[in-house]
């Protein structure tokens, strides 16, 4: 099972449109995936058609009242494992708990051999809550799509090392994604910026701004069912080979 995190604190990024349709475009190469929203606004959930109550969202599962997999909703052939604002109150319930870090790694003990591919969803912050995806996590894809965003990584990095050394030894940063790329100079500054930073880790694949993005969580559906051929279908088809190709190293 590879566990992959789309994480960045800042909001509006890309991060759910990046999750949703990174795990759909999985589809190709496993027949076993599931997508978690971490993320109290539930979006991800939402881009799929698929709504959760209190009762079956993440947040009963970090709560230890329900099984990750008593939970599931099957939408375009995936497991949608959904979210409820409700999950930002819990994010300070758990905090009494002992090892409040662990929860989500631990819920997916359950599920291990089930998968084998399991995406996460974040919410555009650096608490608990991102620290337990990152915990659970393999790799994570960090969406950038201006230089605000890309002000933020430093923070995220220095996030992410802290997890590695006291938490999650595995964790490793899979690639830097650039979002919303549009024709201007500024996307092409930013993909120019994180190639000087980060020249090995910023991913081959870019997602080119394309308003049809935007519109298919409106009907819950991933953009390739919404709609064939579009630039954000063959963008975010490119992302999931070459997502495919890192994992297996091929
Ligand atoms: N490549 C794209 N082209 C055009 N619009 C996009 C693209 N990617 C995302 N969007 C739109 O931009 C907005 C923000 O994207 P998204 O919700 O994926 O970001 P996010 O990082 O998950 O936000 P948040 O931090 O609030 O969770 C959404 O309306 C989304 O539909
Ligand atoms: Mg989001």
């Amino acid at each position: 099972m590879e566990t992959i995190a789309i994480i960045n604190q800042k909001g509006g990024v890309g991060k759910t449109t990046t999750a949703v349709n990174l795990a759909v475009a999985l589809k190709k190469y496993y027949a076993k995936i599931m997508l978690i929203d971490m993320d109290p606004q539930g979006n991800a959930g939402t881009h799929l058609g698929v709504r959760a109550d209190m009762d079956n969202s993440i947040g009963a599962v970090l709560l230890g009242e329900k099984k990750i997999k008593d939970i599931v909703i099957r939408s375009e052939n995936i497991d949608v494992v959904p979210s409820n604002i409700n999950l930002s109150g819990i994010e300070y319930n758990i905090a009494n708990e002992i090892a409040p870090q662990m929860l989500l790694r631990d819920a997916l003990k359950d599920v291990e051999y089930e998968y084998e591919v399991i995406v996460i969803d974040s919410p555009p912050s650096l608490g608990l809550l991102s620290v337990n995806v990152l915990t659970a996590a393999d790799k994570v894809i960090i969406p950038v799509n201006d230089y605000l965003a890309m002000e933020g990584v430093s923070a995220l990095l220095e996030t992410i090392n802290k997890v590695k050394k006291k938490l999650n030894g595995k964790l490793d940063v899979m690639g830097y994604l650039v979002t919303m790329k549009d024709f201007t100079s500024i996307s092409n500054e930013v993909l120019e910026r994180l190639q000087s930073h980060f020249s090995n880790k910023v991913l081959d694949t870019t997602i080119r701004e394309n308003t049809v993005l935007a519109q298919a969580p409106g009907y819950g559906k991933s953009i390739f069912e919404y709609k064939k051929n579009c630039n954000g279908f063959k963008d975010y088809e490119a992302l999931g080979e070459e997502v495919y190709r890192k994992i297996n190293k091929v």
